[in-house]
């Protein structure tokens, strides 16, 4: 099934969303239902579970409470968040909490920090949230297998002050390969090919769980809006139409507002987050639609439908909406940074000649044949034997990435956020982020301060990538 004729399906859709909507639009926003436990753990049960993205087609899923996306969590800064995952998706599982710069032993990395949770079993998962924003979970065992099935929700961390908008809205953004029944096109999932060019890119695009949902709004409302980028390995380009646009936080740590230009997109990689305050500036009755832009037919992701009556305010806002900082270490280079080079390679016309694998080294062509390794880091497939490097507690890192390969990455860490120092191809940002873009053969500098004890993963986060090698962890003593 092409991309248009999914697409095509699906837009019929919007004559069911549009009664949905006359039934009561929150039918469409995220549930922010908790199914509490009598303990006061959320309980988080990843259990098999039916979705609706096409008219006629059931898509049977996974997802936490049975549900895509699963519940949002919601906590406030300092606060704890306390969830159970029960298993019951007849296989191991566990729960990362993504850019949550929490304990180690919560991280949910399997076999890293935690055994993994086997079927009928459960973990309970508790820890303080020390930032404020948007954070996700998903699972961090057979990641690339369990996330595309539908495992994944947000966590929203809220500040201790309200913040002025008029409504917080969140928008998490997947892409699943489907077959024209509406199944999971499963044959593919895993496949080497994918893992050697850009991942595992789907054929419908939903937000929240719905194709391109009509999300009832106001003329002249100013709202948060907090993206998640929940795909795979899909970048993600947004263009937001009728809206005055402002970035004011990126992967849950706050930005000095960005005001968008009117044709101005904004790039979110695999996993990555950003909150905007939106403007809807239209005309009562009419739509503001958010699209992507990646694909040579943009397409619409979802669509603000503004009420049909009064506008909200004459004049819709044009004050910045500016976040209090979270307490996130600034890395002072000056206080002598342990450096560390990180050379990426592989993938389809890499020219990488080969790596080792579980300390053996193998030719290109066997390393994919045999053990379904494609990329390397520093010369090694997917190595978990072992950190990359040690640091002690509190010294900034230096880290010099390059990378060699003909494909983009989002460069994911652990625990920690990072400022990009310089980087060869794109824009230098004051932005602490926890995900980056990096371009093909892109050379970039990074910084963060190894504040907090454990063993962290640094990997590629589109999914495939780091199931075929593009995967490492360091530890902080
Ligand atoms: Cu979003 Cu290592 O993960
Ligand atoms: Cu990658």
């Amino acid at each position: 099934m092409t991309f248009e004729s999914a697409y095509g399906a699906s837009m019929s859709r919007r004559s069911v969303i549009c009664g949905l909507v006359g039934l009561g639009g929150h039918l469409l926003l995220p549930s922010r239902s908790r199914a509490k436990t009598t303990d006061d753990f959320v309980s988080l049960d990843a259990k098999p579970g039916m979705a609706r993205f096409l008219p006629q087609s059931p898509t049977p899923i996974w997802g936490y409470g049975g549900t895509v996306p699963g519940p949002e969590i919601r906590v406030k800064q300092g606060g704890e968040v306390k969830a159970r995952l029960v298993n019951t998706i007849g296989e191991p599982t566990t729960i990362h909490w993504h850019g949550v710069r929490l304990d180690n032993a919560m991280d949910g990395v399997a076999h890293l920090t935690q055994h993994p949770v086997e079927p009928g079993k459960s973990f309970d998962y508790r820890f303080t949230a020390p930032d404020a924003g948007t954070f996700w979970y998903h699972p961090h065992s057979h990641q690339a297998m369990q996330q595309d099935r539908g495992l994944y929700g947000l966590l929203i961390v809220e500040e201790p002050e309200r913040i002025a908008v008029d409504r917080d809205v969140s928008l998490i953004i997947d892409d699943w390969r489907l077959n024209a029944d509406g199944t999971i096109e499963t044959q593919s999932l895993g496949h080497l090919f994918d893992a050697a060019h850009a991942g595992r890119i789907g054929n419908l695009l939903t937000v929240n769980g719905q194709v391109a949902p009509i999300l009832p709004a106001r003329a002249g409302e100013r709202l948060r809006v907090r993206l998640c980028n929940a795909c795979n390995s899909r970048v993600l380009e947004f263009r937001f139409e009728n809206t005055r646009a402002q970035i004011i936080a990126v992967d849950g740590q706050p930005i000095s507002p960005e005001l968008l230009p009117d044709d101005g997109s904004f790039v979110l990689p695999p996993s990555g987050r950003a909150d905007l305050a939106l403007d809807l500036i239209g005309e009562p009755g009419s739509r503001s639609t958010i699209r992507e832009m990646t694909p040579r037919q943009p397409i619409a992701l979802a669509h603000f439908g503004l009420a049909d009556t009064e506008r909200m305010r004459d004049k819709p806002l044009d004050s910045p909406v500016t976040l209090p900082r979270n307490p996130v270490p600034v890395p002072d280079l000056s206080q002598d940074p342990l450096v560390f080079t990180l050379l990426m390679e592989g993938g389809a016309m890499g020219g990488m000649s080969g790596a080792e694998f579980e300390g053996k080294y193998y030719d290109f062509r066997e390393l994919a044949q045999k053990h379904r390794m494609v990329w390397a880091f520093n010369g090694k497939a997917g190595d978990h034997g072992r950190p990359m490097f040690t640091v002690q507690r509190g010294r900034p890192v230096l880290m010099r990435i390059t990378n060699d390969t003909a494909w983009p990455h989002a460069m994911h860490l652990h625990g920690h956020h990072l400022l990009v120092v310089s980087r060869t191809r794109g824009i230098v940002k004051p932005w602490f982020q926890d995900t980056v873009l990096m371009q093909p053969r892109e050379e970039m500098t990074i910084a963060f301060v190894a504040d907090n004890p454990g063993k962290w993963m640094l990997h590629c986060h589109m999914l495939e990538h780091q199931m075929a090698g593009m995967s490492a962890y360091f530890e902080v003593l």
